[in-house]
């Protein structure tokens, strides 16, 4: 087994050095050729299994793009790539770099604490020259995209989950009549049954156009928003953030006034994500008042983010009891269930991590038993962007950072001796 681990090991390694661009990392060659948010998070975690250093790094070059308003982008486009769209110079944002004009889900925060947390010496000055930065980021989810206490994306492609089956209603109430035309690029690099629809890029590039005649400018684009849902994943992962830059802060003496407050006020913004019907965490259209009726893998990321509820290990039985990689993102049982298209029925690793770590952090066996799944899923499929539930067929993107970073700083552990 220790020979499996190895070579597996050894290829993770090799796939993050290949995707790394001096500093930072892209998430895999051709279709994402730039540095996204979560994406180079996770792989600030593959880097700190080998080389500690370069992690840090990965997180201050991502924290060089964030606007002077607080938002880190969710990409940064360090050098031109005409083989990604939309590219700069359809976003047209005036940060410090070039760069999308919205975020993404900041693990970023509660991956520092792990980085520090391995190697307190060398995170030390790292952590005191980001901790204002981080605040500010916190900050800025909480004036611009919050909605009674939860955290609510103003694009799908905020949330990282691109195409969930949790924005369809509220997608569809945008007309997008006015997109004009546009060449998609990610089509030329994955086949369009794994990726979103046309229907779904014209609202995506929609919403990209009303951001650029807005200027990017924050309080204009809060008034009359087209899309604006509470999201589980953004609510869980900047809980989790506050609850770890307090960590930090009480650790090194650093200010973290407010941030108790702001961590109440998540938790309370949690409850209104509760949706009875489904017995877990949904997202809520904010301009209706509506629950999406859906069951992600980001419905179970409550313990990440601190919570245990009894309720929602049922759930979570039911969603994994058929299938044999982890939680997928759309239930099996969900009549929209596709598995390879994205996120809309797929295994993804990062997910099967953030659930996994929470539940293991409160004692819950199914921790392990995520863990183990995934260690199989990566061992027998490689390191692809995602996977077919089923089956574990390797979809989207191949020789995926972020895949490589789970193996490295998680699943790899889980791989039980009788897998090899
Ligand atoms: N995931 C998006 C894409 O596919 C952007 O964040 O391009």
């Amino acid at each position: 087994m220790q020979a499996i681990r190895d070579e597996l090991d050894r290829r993770a390694i090799q796939i993050m050095r290949d995707n790394d661009r001096g500093g930072y990392t892209i998430p895999t060659h051709g279709l994402y050729p730039y540095q996204w948010n979560w994406d180079s998070a996770f792989a600030a975690l593959g880097f700190a299994a080998f080389d500690p250093a370069r992690a840090w790094r990965e997180i201050e070059i991502l924290f060089s793009g964030q606007w002077l308003d607080g938002m880190v982008p969710h990409i940064l486009f360090h050098r031109p790539d005409p083989g990604y769209f939309p590219g700069p110079d359809v976003w047209q944002c005036r940060g410090p770099l070039p760069s999308s004009g919205i975020t993404q889900p900041p693990v970023a925060l509660s991956f520092a604490r792990r980085l520090y947390e391995a190697a307190p010496a060398l995170g030390e000055v790292p952590v005191r020259m980001l901790f204002d930065p981080m605040r500010r980021w916190i900050q800025w989810f909480l004036a611009w995209r919050q909605d009674r206490g939860a955290i609510c994306i103003a694009h799908p492609w905020e949330s990282g989950r691109d195409n969930a089956a949790d924005w369809d209603r509220a997608m569809a109430a945008i007309d997008p009549a006015d997109v004009g035309s546009y060449e998609r690029r990610d089509l030329d690099h994955v086949h369009a049954a794994m990726r979103p629809t046309k229907d779904d890029y014209d609202r995506y590039i929609w919403l990209v156009q009303r951001g650029r005649r807005l200027g990017w400018h924050a309080p204009s684009l809060a008034v009359d928003p087209p899309f604006l849902v509470a999201d589980p994943t953004m609510t869980f992962t900047l809980m989790r953030g506050v609850r770890d830059l307090i960590w930090l802060g009480e650790r090194l003496g650093l200010p973290t006034a407010g941030l108790m407050h702001d961590l109440a006020m998540l938790e309370q913004g949690a409850e209104t994500l509760w949706n009875p019907a489904i017995g877990a965490y949904d997202s809520r259209n904010v301009l209706d008042g509506a629950f999406s009726g859906t069951l992600s893998n980001a419905s179970f990321l409550s313990w990440y983010g601190g919570i245990d509820r009894p309720e929602l290990a049922r759930t979570l039985e039911e969603v994994m009891a058929p299938l044999p990689y982890g939680v997928p993102s759309l239930a099996l049982q969900d009549e929209r269930f596709d598995p390879r298209r994205y996120w809309r029925g797929p295994v993804w690793g990062v997910l099967n991590m953030l659930v996994g770590m929470g539940l293991e952090e409160f004692g819950h066996p199914r921790g392990a038993a995520l863990r183990a799944m995934t260690a199989r899923l990566i061992a027998s499929h490689g390191f692809a962007e995602y996977f077919d539930p089923r089956d574990g067929a390797p979809a989207g993107g191949g020789s995926f950072t972020w895949t490589a970073a789970v193996w490295l700083a998680w699943a790899g552990q889980g791989l039980a001796p009788a897998e090899g």
